[in-house]
């Protein structure tokens, strides 16, 4: 991008139809906050990023911060429109030529390539660019008007717009590029003489237009543009973020049995040759490398799955798993802060937390880290090749040595040596005949009783 480009991201706006205590912005799209897709998409073509917040957005700002260092923070005192929005942000441009993109923080399925279009196509003899796109819809988006000559004229908003200029389906994408030579004035001559009583930026074409600017028209696909006021709004883009996703997944090589019931995040990392079966969700954080499988149901966030490991069905993976190479874990296990090393099989009905899991050991079935005493969490060491008896509660502290057993349904509170067994229950007792002679016991009496 040879235009230098300065970008000021609104998301200031009170989000009233979202009907939410977390600003519109925050709220997360494939796991990301719809202000960090924009931020991501914009990074790559600007030099600097301004974004306008409320008054109490604090939030929203540590956010942007935490996302992009370098952006700066414009406060709009009073939300009156996405004109004023782009006013409480002049004072902290400093390039004086190139261009301002402004683009909105409610609409997080922009691509940077679209943007850079935009950019490109404002250009000294053109200084103001609109996206636009075909609506299927129009609803409440703002209408493009065109003169005989197809040239942008104005910027309608639904409210404001006549009959005839509510049957336009072009309509206003929400960002828009200005050369900053132009910025302040144009911005200056707004005025809030509409239906909603706001400064308009739409407005800012019909201004540079009686100032003799040309304006044109960036055209991206519809699927693109959705914004999100409502949380209606805000399941179709999830729905879109989701197919992109999935598309991208499988176009690097991973087999989804059935797309459309996978759920990915924005940081999904996936290698070659992954398969994932039907209804699988996977949350933030997770890296998943080459040759895994990952079954049916199965619910992951925040963890390393390494090559080769099998996991679930209806498996949860959570925050600090490590799952080694050639792992198997199966149906209704849970790992958390857990490093399961090579080979190890963990397969049915277990919670393993805050503990390692030595290569190559097996994990009996209902097999229990107690890793809380109701203040502190406590570490559980396995050691490699111990095999860990059914039904086996490990209360930690606890360590396991190396080729160890435990005795099925144990209750392990004490250290176990290495290549030692360790049996925690009482001992089994048998009264020949007593079932029989209970049952004996109970007919007679039923029928007696007939
Ligand atoms: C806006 C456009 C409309 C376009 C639509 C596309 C205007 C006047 N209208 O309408 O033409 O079709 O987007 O999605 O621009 N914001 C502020 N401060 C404010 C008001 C808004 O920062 O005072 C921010 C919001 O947080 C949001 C963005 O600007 O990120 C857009 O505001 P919103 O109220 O959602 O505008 P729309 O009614 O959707
Ligand atoms: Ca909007």
């Amino acid at each position: 991008m040879t235009t230098e480009t300065v970008t000021i991201i609104l998301a200031a706006g009170k989000s009233t139809r979202m009907k939410s205590a977390l600003p519109k912005v925050l709220h997360p799209v494939a796991s990301l906050p719809m202000l960090g897709h924009v931020l991501l998409a914009v990074s790559k073509l600007t030099r600097q990023s301004i974004v306008v917040v409320g008054p109490n957005m604090q939030n929203v700002s540590d956010y942007a911060a935490s996302i992009a260092p370098d952006a700066r923070i414009a406060v709009q005192r009073e939300q009156r429109g996405t004109g004023d929005a782009v006013r409480a942000a002049l004072p902290q441009i400093e390039a004086k030529a190139g261009v301002a993109l402004v683009v909105f923080g409610d609409t997080p399925l922009v691509r940077s390539e679209t943007l850079v279009e935009m950019v490109e196509a404002c250009t000294p003899e053109s200084p103001v660019t609109v996206l636009g796109f075909l609506a299927a819809d129009p609803a409440a988006y703002g209408r493009l008007v065109k003169d005989a000559q197809g040239k942008l004229t104005r910027i309608v908003e639904r409210k404001d717009a006549n009959e005839e200029e509510i049957a336009i389906t072009l309509c206003n994408g929400g960002a828009m590029a200005i050369r900053l030579e132009h910025l302040e004035s144009l911005i200056a001559k707004l005025a809030s003489n509409n239906k909603a009583g706001e400064f308009y930026l739409t407005d800012v074409v019909e201004h540079a237009r009686a100032e003799g600017l040309s304006c044109s028209v960036v055209e991206a696909p519809e699927a693109d543009i959705q914004g999100v006021n409502s949380r209606a709004d805000l399941a179709a883009v999830e729905q879109e973020m989701q197919r992109r996703l999935r598309t991208r997944a499988m176009a690097n090589g991973v087999t989804l049995s059935d797309p459309d019931t996978v759920y990915l995040s924005a940081d999904t990392i996936i290698g070659q040759d992954v398969t994932i079966g039907q209804n699988v969700v996977i949350g933030p954080g997770v890296e998943i490398a080459s040759g895994v499988t990952i079954k049916p149901f199965s619910h992951l966030e925040g963890g390393k799955i390494e090559e080769g490991a099998l996991i679930g069905p209806f498996a949860r993976i959570r925050p600090g798993s490590e799952i080694g190479r050639n792992v198997h874990i199966g149906n209704f296990v849970e790992t958390k802060k857990a490093k399961v090393e090579e080979g190890a099989k963990i397969n049915h009905l277990t919670y393993i937390g805050d503990a390692r899991v030595g290569a190559r050991a097996n994990i009996g079935a209902g097999t229990i880290t107690c890793n809380y005493d109701g203040f502190n969490k406590h570490f559980t060491d396995i050691g490699a090749d111990a095999f860990i008896g059914s039904n086996s509660a490990l209360v930690a502290p606890v360590k396991i040595g190396d080729g160890a057993y435990t005795g099925s349904g144990s209750v392990i509170t004490k250290d176990v040596a290495a290549d030692a067994l360790a049996v925690e229950r009482s001992k089994q007792f048998e009264k020949p005949g007593w079932a029989a002679a209970f049952r004996a016991k109970h007919t007679t009496k039923n029928k007696a009783g007939e």
